[in-house]
């Protein structure tokens, strides 16, 4: 990726609602550390609704095709089709989350102290094919339900259809073990917990979970251990320290990584990548605060920690170290907060409070 001039092609998607003003801060932090990102910004969403009368036009497609990576804000469904392309059109497959405690945060756990975890979510398949329809569609199957033995021909309602391939939960459970080396290597515990429903969901959360524990014997030197996600669930509340890197199917990690972030802090802190073999983009897991829009003061962590994520995919980690040591600096201050935290900053304040400790760091 880095090409000696240090110039990057980034894609920037502000999202809806009150994302932009998440966003907009953190491009102009970012600016001006590595003023060398040329950051695109093309048509999404009712603006090029409006233009092109495309929420997803090709010229779009193309600047992200042509781009290093793309920063996006959140969706409220607006600019989804963006978001729809990032994940299924690049092929981004690992959603990685984590959730670091910083001192500062305000956690609501007596003591967040080492809560340092990466929930790895599987981003493509699962329920999230969007695959669903009328029952009746599926009267003459004759499927039968495995706990009421009902036959499936007797009742009407709705479905969705819940799919686990073989390589789709290969790939995914393989970056994790890779991220845990990683993370050992950088004195981390070297450890993969393997979440699934795999008493009840035999066939599909049972082959996530096999398969999980088949890639498993190829990293003798990181340590598996698999959980019930209910049962995980419970242990991520009581001892969230415990946790290194954790993989699950799409749903339950769309759930937990917003509960893992509420451990330390709040959906402030939720950050989030998703790679693919070929590309990667980076996005806050938060939605897009209706209720606080134009207010200038959602929390721009969540984006922040999602771009130090993406300055290390592209190369320029130092930036990354550089704007983390600010951010932890700020917090450890909390002199310039925002109001989530108990604080009266602005979102635009905070940025700039982590631009000037940033550039001390
Ligand atoms: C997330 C969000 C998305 C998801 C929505 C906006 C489709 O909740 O990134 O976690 O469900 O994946
Ligand atoms: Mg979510």
């Amino acid at each position: 990726m880095a090409d000696g001039t240090n110039s990057r092609q980034i894609v920037v998607i502000e999202g809806d609602d009150a994302s932009p003003e998440a966003v907009r801060p953190v491009v102009d932090l970012i600016s001006a550390l590595a003023p060398g990102i040329d950051w695109q910004r093309p048509l999404v969403g009712e603006a090029a609704i409006a233009e092109t009368g495309k929420a997803l036009p090709e010229e779009t497609v193309a600047t992200i095709d042509a781009s290093h990576s793309t920063l996006f804000g959140s969706t409220s469904g607006k600019s989804g089709a963006a978001l729809f392309y990032l994940r299924w059109g690049k092929g981004t497959y690992a959603n990685v989350r984590p959730t670091r405690y910083m001192p500062g945060y305000r956690s609501p756990l007596a003591d967040p102290t080492g809560i340092d975890f990466l929930i790895v979510r599987e981003n493509l398949e699962d329920l999230y094919l969007g695959i669903e329809g009328e029952v009746s569609d599926l009267h003459g199957l004759n499927l039968v339900s495995r706990t009421s033995r009902q036959p499936l021909d007797e009742i009407e309602g709705r479905y969705a259809l819940k799919v686990i391939t073989e390589e789709g939960s290969r790939r995914v459970v393989a970056k994790s073990f890779e991220l845990a080396r990683e993370r050992k290597a950088a004195g981390g515990e070297g450890k993969v917990t393997i979440a699934t429903k795999h008493n009840m969901l035999a066939h599909t959360d049972g082959l996530f979970r096999e398969v999980g524990l088949k890639v498993a014997e190829s990293y003798p030197d990181i340590t598996v251990e698999s959980f019930i996600i209910d049962d995980f669930a419970h242990r991520l509340c009581r001892r969230p320290q415990d946790f290194d890197v954790v993989v699950m199917p799409n749903l339950y990690g769309d759930i937990l990584s917003d509960a893992a972030a509420g451990l330390v802090g709040g959906l402030g802190m939720a950050a989030s990548g998703c790679y693919g073999d070929d590309y990667a983009y980076f996005e806050s897991a938060h939605g897009t605060a209706p209720d606080i829009v134009g207010q200038n003061i959602i929390n721009p962590t969540a984006t922040l920690l999602s771009a130090c994520l993406m300055l290390r995919h592209v190369d320029l980690a130092s930036v990354a170290d550089q704007i983390e040591r600010g951010l932890g600096a700020v917090y450890a201050a909390g002199e310039t907060l925002t109001p989530d935290q108990g604080g009266t900053a602005s979102s635009t304040e905070f940025c700039e409070a982590v631009l000037r400790a940033s550039e001390d760091a």
